[in-house]
């Protein structure tokens, strides 16, 4: 093989090394015990601190019966994509009960968190929008923001409304027009930035 051309093996084996003398190397572990509060895992019996299921519903038994009923009925999947044919009555009932709830006009479901800040933020964050995000926001704002393909700028927790204020000053000088979004779920804005206008306030791109 040609100096210089290095096996692409090789290449990844480097590159995991780096990741494990960084300690950012990660593997699954499997866990026993489904979604218990108490688990066993590699051998030792633990408490589960880092799960998102906070009110323990993952095993409520109500829930499971539900879900099982469901899945008799409904079959195991939709078959495709909601905007195929996936689209079932239960996905619909579903969601005006829970728009009912939060006495909003409507609400879409998505199947992780992950996908509703992707689809939230790539939909609500449009041409001409700049978007100045948290620098510590889960890994899924950070990547809803790259994927708007929109100037998107990461600061750190203590100055993003300064970063926003200066932005806006800027804007109103250059003439842009004024939509704002905001989501209290995350800290990420988006200001309309008008084309012709300089760059938004440097600090960390996404
Ligand atoms: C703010 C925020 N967004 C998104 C997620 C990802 O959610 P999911 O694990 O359902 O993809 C989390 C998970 O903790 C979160 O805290």
């Amino acid at each position: 093989m040609a100096a210089g051309k290095r096996r692409v093996s090789d290449r990844f084996r480097d590159e995991l090394d780096q990741l494990r003398d960084a300690g950012l190397y990660r593997e699954l572990r499997p866990t026993s015990d489904g979604t218990n509060a108490w688990v066993t895992l590699e051998g030792r019996r633990v408490l589960l601190l880092c799960s998102n299921d906070y009110l323990g519903l993952a095993g409520h038994p109500a829930l499971a019966e539900a879900a099982a009923r469901a899945a008799r009925e409904w079959g195991v999947g939709a078959g495709a994509s909601r905007l195929v044919s996936g689209s079932l009555r239960i996905h619909d009932e579903l969601e005006t009960r829970l728009a009912r709830l939060k006495h909003t006009e409507a609400a879409l479901l998505f199947p992780s968190g992950y996908h509703a800040n992707i689809g939230a933020i790539t939909a609500l964050v449009g041409k001409g929008d700049a978007v100045f995000s948290d620098a510590l926001n889960h890994a899924s704002i950070i990547d809803g923001c790259r994927l708007s393909g929109r100037a998107c700028t990461s600061t750190p927790m203590a100055t993003p409304m300064r970063s926003v204020a200066r932005c806006a000053a800027a804007r109103r000088r250059d003439g842009g027009s004024s939509s704002r979004t905001r989501s209290s779920a995350w800290t990420a804005i988006a200001l309309r930035w008008p084309s012709s206008a300089s760059s938004p306030p440097r600090t960390t791109r996404c």
